[in-house]
């Protein structure tokens, strides 16, 4: 019986603990804007959400990219090759709230994919005081988060 009770605490020490280590990860999250177009970023994005509960911004560009591979790339490519800023869909609410940022995107020719850049340099969100912090999916995967 005394046994018993002792376990009973050590869970219920070991419950509150948890909660309070939830509790102050929520307080804390730290949103991700992300972009994908075949999925992969996306499954990252949606695994650290599973862990943090972080917020989450899709970057889209207005008009979509087309959806078999050769097009999109060649699509992507003269993006990049002309230095061309697509329009993107919306921005993030409560913007001003966060301080830090990832931005979690696939390579693409090299680079970040231009929505992207959009996103970060020609959208008219001031990024001034924030802090940008650049996730590429490949990286992550390395990391098994
Ligand atoms: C338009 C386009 C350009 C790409 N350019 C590169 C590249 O320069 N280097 C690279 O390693 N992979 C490149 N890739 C592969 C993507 O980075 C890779 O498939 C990524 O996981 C896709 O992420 P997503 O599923 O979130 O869109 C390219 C893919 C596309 C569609």
């Amino acid at each position: 019986m005394k046994k018993l009770m002792i376990l009973a605490a050590a869970a219920l020490l070991c419950l509150t603990a948890c909660a309070q280590n939830n509790k102050k990860m929520n307080e804390n999250k730290t949103p991700i804007a992300w972009f994908s177009w075949s999925g992969n970023t996306e499954a990252v994005v949606n695994h650290i959400v599973e862990i943090t509960g972080a917020d989450t911004f899709r970057i889209e560009r207005e008009k979509p990219y087309p959806v078999e591979y050769d097009p999109c790339t060649m699509d992507a490519k003269q993006e990049v090759d002309n230095n061309v800023f697509p329009a993107i869909k919306g921005l993030p609410e409560n913007f001003d709230q966060y301080k830090t940022f990832i931005v979690a995107v696939p390579v693409w020719w090299y680079t970040a994919p231009m929505p992207v850049r959009t996103f970060l340099e020609k959208s008219g969100l001031n990024w001034k005081g924030k802090t940008v912090i650049p996730q590429i999916d490949a990286w992550l995967k390395k990391l098994n988060l």
